[in-house]
This record gives structure tokens, sequence and C-alpha cells, in this order.
């Protein structure tokens, strides 16, 4: 069989690589290194997303886009080719809807469409309603990791089907691809993978060493689960898609 060709450029909408903002790196050099290492990895285009969870987290927008600049100029003072765009990985612990109401809530890009929407253990029922409720003002949340939680498969996945009904999309981590959170969430996200149920694959990246800013190993392994077309799709043209806040995810 003939190797499958590899394209060359990923991009990730879900990396803690700001400096001091959360439990990513801690100062700019650190930052760095990371940007580094995933321009290494093929990684062209970048999401910064710092947790937002008040009240421990709970940067605004305006200071995340300050904090995404000041970075950016560090990258090109340093050559280093990697474009960031502002966002946030918004625990469901936040007031969600309050914050879209007051047109405050930290979206991918600024953009006003996408935002990470982190569920947590025994908040997944709630998550219906949410969504209904934030789809009038045009806003569609990227539900992240649900591999990762040990409740999200039991009974099935009608919870995550009804949410994807309701113009959610959905977010896998690469390591757990790998399997960097264990055998059930690897068994999970390749479970979601064969559902149809994957929109997105990101690093969810917090430093270069335990949780690192790499997609390729991955990208290897979901070209043979859904071949290079889909991972593709899941690393490259739909990430970019919403960070361009496209509406429609075209499947090809
Ligand atoms: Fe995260």
């Amino acid at each position: 069989m003939a190797p499958a060709r590899e394209f060359n450029a990923m991009v990730d909408v879900h990396a803690h690589i700001l400096p001091g903002l959360d439990d990513g790196p801690s100062d700019l050099s650190a930052s760095l290194a990371m940007c580094r290492l995933a321009v290494a990895d093929g990684i062209t285009q970048m999401a910064a997303t710092p947790h937002f969870c008040p009240p421990f987290y709970r940067h605004a927008p305006r200071e995340i886009s300050r904090a995404v600049a000041a970075l950016a100029q560090a990258l090109a003072r340093e050559g280093i080719p990697l474009r960031l765009y502002p966002g946030a990985d918004v625990s469901q612990r936040a007031d969600v809807l309050g914050l879209a109401r007051q047109g405050r809530l930290p979206t991918l890009a600024g953009q006003g469409r996408y935002f990470l929407l982190e569920p947590v253990q025994g908040g997944l029922r709630a998550l219906a309603g949410l969504a209904s409720e934030l789809r009038p003002l045009g806003l569609r949340p990227i539900i992240t990791h649900p591999e990762r939680l040990a409740e999200a498969g039991r009974g099935g996945w009608s919870w995550l089907e009804g949410l994807v009904e309701r113009g959610c999309l959905v977010q896998i981590t690469a390591m757990s691809l790998t399997g960097g959170f264990g055998a059930p969430a690897q068994e999970r996200a390749e479970d979601l993978l064969a559902r149809g149920l994957v929109h997105l694959v990101a690093s969810d990246a917090h430093s270069t060493g335990r949780r690192p800013p790499l997609l390729s190993p991955a990208r290897e392994r979901l070209i043979e689960l859904v071949g290079e077309a889909g991972a593709e799709r899941l690393l490259r043209t739909w990430p970019l898609a919403v960070l361009e806040g496209k509406d429609h995810l075209a499947s090809n």
C-alpha cells in the first residue's frame, strides 16, 4: 500500500499558550518554547484559550486579546511563524448565558459565533437547555473533550447527538487518540469518531512536557481511523472554518 500523502499544516483551536493567565506557561519564554514546538509539529494557526472559570480565572475578552497581541509581537520578534487568535476555555460553571447576553463571552477569534464550552461532571443534562438558549444569540458551543468525562458515554451518546442537533460542535483532545488520557478515554474518542460526532481535534496544550502542543501523533492515528481526507477535515479544514466564524462546515 502506498504511504498516505500527509497534509502539512494544522490548526489548533484549543491551547493554553498565553503566559501567566492560567495553569499553562508561567512566563514568556515557556510560551515561546511551546510555540516553537507547535510550529515544528506543523501547526500554523492556534487559538489561545486560557481557562475561563470564575472566580478563579475570569479574564475579559479584552485582556485575552491584549495578551494575544503581546505574544504575537514576541513571535514576530523571534521569527516564529505561528498565527494566534484569541479565545477561551469556558467552563460550564461560568454564567455562560449571562455573559453571552451582555456580549462578554470570549468567543473564538472574537467572531461572536463559536466558543469552547467545557462540560462538567454531573452537568451534561443541563447542556441542552443552554445550547437552545444560546442559539438565538448566534452562539454555537464547541463541547470540549467529552471523551475525557467518565460519565459521558455511559448510557450512550444521545445527549451529545442532541447537542449537535442544536448546533453544537464537538472537539476531542489529540492525546486521547494516542492513549494519553487512558484506555477508556481512547475508546470513547474512537467511538465518537466512528459515530461521526467529532468536528475538531485539538491539543489542549498546557506545557512542552506533559501536555504539549502536538497534533501530528493524533494525525497518524486519525488517518488510520477515518482516512486522510477525514483527518484533514478534523485538523485543518473545520478548525479554520471555526476560526473564520463560518456557519457551515463544508465536507471537503
Ligand atoms: Fe483546556
